[in-house]
């Protein structure tokens, strides 16, 4: 009779931490949907305030493996190009949270060659916004594993347009440069876009 006691006893206990458990389950959960409410809401305020080149950088790495490359072992121009278009979109898209098109890449010159097996490091931050349209700088190091050396190999500034569910242009949030260098990057940008218009004008006639 004391063993059957005890041994409901025990179950007993069992069925109280089991439950203790559940509730504290529960309280977890709760506060991730919470602290996910929070975050949304904070996006929010963000998004109609406007947001820093340094909330939507990317940092992308790539390998370069023998398909990526030339006869000569070196990294096909094309190659780099996609990467650099990917890692631009990449920082538009999370500026904007949207889809975006690639509208106007300027000139791009290869400085050094990358050779087969080295990392290519990407380094995209957005520099200027205007009402659907942001310019992004695409900047390119070739990181030799081997010794250690890291070299810049390319720069590039691309324009991206925010498109809607229809594919039209949509307005994304500004941008807040901070630093004194996202300042002067801003205000050359701004020139820069002008450039690019003006160019387009001549071009198309529009
Ligand atoms: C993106 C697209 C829908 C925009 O349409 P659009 O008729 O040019 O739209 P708009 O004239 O209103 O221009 C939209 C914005 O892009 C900017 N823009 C367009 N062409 C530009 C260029 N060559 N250089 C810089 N900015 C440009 C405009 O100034 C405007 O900016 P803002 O809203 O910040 O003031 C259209 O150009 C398109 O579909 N292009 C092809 C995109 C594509 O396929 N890309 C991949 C090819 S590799």
């Amino acid at each position: 009779m004391q063993g059957v006691r005890e041994q409901f006893a025990e179950d007993n206990k069992n069925i109280v931490d089991e439950r203790n458990n559940i509730d504290e389950k529960n309280a977890i959960s709760e506060k991730g949907i919470e602290y996910a409410n929070n975050t949304i809401c904070d996006n929010d305020r963000v998004s109609s305030k406007g947001k820093s080149p340094s909330m939507s950088q990317i940092e992308m790495t790539q390998l370069v493996l023998p398909n990526d490359t030339n006869v000569l072992g070196n990294l096909l121009g094309g190659r780099l190009m996609h990467w650099i278009d990917i890692a631009g979109a990449m920082a538009a898209s999370r500026h904007s949270n949207k889809v975006v098109a690639t509208v106007a890449l300027d000139s791009l010159d290869f400085r050094h060659p990358v050779r087969m097996g080295e990392f290519v490091i990407l380094k995209a931050k957005l520099t200027w916004v205007g009402r659907t349209s942001m310019e992004v700088t695409v900047s390119v190091f070739a990181e030799n594993y081997e010794t250690g050396s890291v070299i810049q190999t390319n720069k590039a500034y691309i324009t991206y347009v925010a498109l809607d569910h229809d594919g039209n242009p949509t307005p994304v949030p500004s941008l807040l440069p901070e630093t004194e260098e996202e300042k002067k990057d801003y205000m050359e940008a701004e020139q820069r876009r002008n450039e690019r218009l003006d160019r387009r004008k001549k071009e198309t006639g529009c």
